[in-house]
């Protein structure tokens, strides 16, 4: 199979982005923590360039909590800090805000020795969709001080929610474009629900799921699904599954293509267990230096 995509608009987004983007102090960028590499547009960087970044590794409690401490040590060996965060629970919030005032200490007591008046941070939520940006907006608005108004000098529409008196947030993600150049990312990015359903084969799709989770999570599936055996390739298993689930179409035969859709919503829903897809690749360097850590 391959999955091919071809977004539009992307000169658009990077010009709207870019114009957000003068108007904030520090850019979070919201991935998915069960697929930290895959749902990382590569041109962000050229993109957000020297701006104070933050990643925040999102739906972290469907994510494997092994594999999120590893992520954890991978960042902090990169020099960055990392949040994980659960947008519907609110958790990560307060960290999120903790770690905004660190990282603009210096440059607010710079300000403060000029002279310049106090004024708050400000951050805007950049990521892919379905990442969950809304989600974490609304959390964070519901809980917030206020919702302030226009102001002047903005653009008109835009709206600053004010999380303490310390830090305001655009109330507009920045939609980043998913991109691959790989069929795994790809398969990533279909697994999640990142790529929209009508550009590919949702039966293969979840057939690939299937096997890959029966080899790196062995028993899930299984359990899930009631199966006997579930050593087998990704088109067997969802066959076992729809027989067990009563996907029957009215000749007898397994209706693969309604079990595919529920094997995919349960994965996308955390029902099947908390998985996370890719590992950090670590460079020797950067293991040795890791493991020679006080
Ligand atoms: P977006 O703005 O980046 O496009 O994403 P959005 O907030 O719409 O979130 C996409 C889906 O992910 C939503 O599910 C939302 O509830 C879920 N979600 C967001 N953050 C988290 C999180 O931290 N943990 C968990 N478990 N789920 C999260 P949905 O309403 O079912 O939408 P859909 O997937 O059916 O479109």
């Amino acid at each position: 199979m391959n999955i091919q995509w071809f977004p539009g608009h992307m000169a658009k987004t990077r010009r709207l982005l870019t114009e957000n983007l003068n108007l904030v102090d520090v850019v979070v960028e919201l991935l998915d923590a069960r697929i930290p590499a895959s749902s990382k547009n590569p041109e962000i960087d050229s993109i957000v360039k020297n701006k104070p970044r933050l990643i925040v590794l999102n739906k972290s409690d469907m994510a494997d909590p092994e594999i999120s401490k590893d992520w954890a040590s991978w960042y902090k060996s990169k020099g960055m800090h990392v949040i994980f965060a659960d947008s519907i629970k609110g958790k990560g919030m307060n960290q999120l805000k903790n770690q905004l005032k660190v990282m603009m200490k210096d440059k607010f007591e710079r300000d403060k020795q000029k002279g310049r008046i106090f004024r708050p941070i400000r951050i805007m939520i950049v990521g892919i969709p379905n990442v969950g940006k809304s989600t974490f907006i609304n959390n964070i608005a519901k809980r917030a001080v206020t919702q302030t108004g226009d102001k002047p000098g903005v653009t008109k529409g835009k709206q600053w929610i004010r999380l303490n008196p310390e830090i305001e947030m655009l109330d507009t993600p920045g939609i980043l474009w998913p991109k691959f150049n790989d069929q795994n990312t790809a398969l990533n990015l279909a697994f999640t629900g990142a790529i929209n359903d009508d550009i590919y084969d949702v039966t293969e799709v979840a057939a690939q799921l299937a096997e890959r989770l029966s080899k790196d999570y062995p028993g899930l599936l299984a359990e899930r699904y009631k199966l006997e055996d579930e050593n087998r390739k990704g088109y067997r298993l969802l066959e076992l599954a729809g027989a067990k689930r009563g996907c029957i179409l009215p000749g007898g035969e397994i209706d693969l293509r309604r079990i595919a859709v529920v094997m995919l919503d349960e994965f996308r829903g955390g029902k099947i267990g908390d998985i996370t897809l890719e590992r950090p690749i670590w460079t020797e360097v950067e293991q040795k230096h890791e493991e020679n850590r006080p």
